[in-house]
């Protein structure tokens, strides 16, 4: 007897961390991949496209290209498949954006959570995972970063992370959904977004352009490289042992904004220009994730620190940010 196969929904399959959540699950066969990506312009529609160009030959792939904002068109999808799992990645990411455009974040970030949550309970989808955002701990948290620590979000989009964990542990409660939620903390790595630190700097640095910090490069990170995160994720689908859980994924090993620059310098082989700047409202003085939960309930093991992590990064950047 074949296993039947497993049958997944990726949301905003086509971006950074969906695409390669992607390439992971059409990997582990017999998985089925359904993907709904609206590819949005909050940056260059092209590179979304680059990155599921590999998926559209797979059989065990299909594309929905929607918006989570509409409800009837989900609707559509969830009448025509079942799915083992919801990973819902889809998102108007980004913090400082954020802060000029609130509703539009609250729209996406909220209603669409609200459509996928409703939709999974009415169609009977047990397992359900939400990419939820270090941010959501405020700059008052102290580090390491637990998940029971009160929450105060001081952006739009943290606030609107932090709302979908609700939603989340609503439905969770209400109708014995399997839930997990992830504070994903700054993710690096091949077709990392263009408008994160790592790759925005690294494409100035390589043109000899200057770049801009914000405050005195003094601001700690928590860079996680993608792999690692793709490695809680999937253990986070695998989790079934108790119903509602928020887990944070980090590196655990936090570093300064200036060294990272310094690591990209080395990574890249040419020194950067750097104009410091006032901060930005919004952004967070430090992340740093506490682990422990992640190790305990996922045997989470974060496996490339940043050293190891830029150099990789680099090399994709150097082959001309390609696959
Ligand atoms: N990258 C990080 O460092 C990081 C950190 C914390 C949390 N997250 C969260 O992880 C998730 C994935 O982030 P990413 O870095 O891969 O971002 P991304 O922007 O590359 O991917 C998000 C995808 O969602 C799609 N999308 C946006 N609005 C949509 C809509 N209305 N309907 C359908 N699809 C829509 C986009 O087109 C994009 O392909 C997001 O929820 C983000 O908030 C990311």
């Amino acid at each position: 007897m074949t296993a039947r196969r497993k049958q997944f929904l990726v949301t905003g399959g086509a971006g950074f961390i969906g695409s390669h959540l992607v390439d992971r699950l059409l990997a582990q066969n017999p998985a089925r991949v359904v993907v709904i990506d609206n590819f949005d312009e909050f940056y260059d529609p092209q590179i979304k496209r680059a990155n599921i160009a590999a998926h559209l030959n797979n059989q065990a792939y299909r594309l929905v290209e929607a918006d989570i904002r509409d409800y009837a068109a989900l609707k559509q999808i969830f009448s025509e498949q079942h799915f083992d799992a919801i990973i819902h990645l889809a998102a108007k990411a980004g913090v400082r954006p954020s802060v000029s455009d609130p509703r539009t974040y609250t729209e996406v970030n909220i209603n669409g959570t609200m459509n996928l949550l409703d939709l999974a309970e009415r169609n009977g989808i047990k397992k359900f995972i939400f990419g939820s955002s270090s941010s959501v701990y405020g700059p008052a948290a102290i580090p390491p970063f637990k998940e029971d620590a009160p929450l105060a979000p001081i952006s739009p989009y943290a606030a609107t992370k932090a709302s979908g964990e609700l939603l989340a542990h609503t439905y969770s409660h209400l109708y014995g959904m399997q839930i997990v939620c992830l504070r994903f903390f700054t993710v690096y790595g091949a077709r990392q977004r263009p408008d994160l630190a790592i790759h925005k700097f690294a494409r100035l640095i390589s043109s000899r352009s200057p770049i801009q910090v914000y405050g005195d490069g003094g601001a700690e990170r928590d860079f996680t490289y993608i792999n690692d995160i793709l490695q809680g994720v999937l253990a986070a689908i695998e989790y079934d042992s108790t119903p509602f859980e928020i887990i944070n994924l980090g590196e655990s090993q936090t570093i300064t904004v200036n060294r990272m620059i310094e690591l990209l310098e080395e990574a890249l082989g040419q020194k950067a220009i750097i104009e410091y700047r006032s901060p930005q409202p919004g952004d967070m003085p430090r992340t740093h994730a506490d682990i422990s939960k992640a190790r305990a309930l996922l045997g989470y093991q974060p496996a490339t620190p940043i050293e190891a992590g830029i150099k990789k990064f680099a090399e994709w950047f150097k082959r001309g940010a390609k696959s």
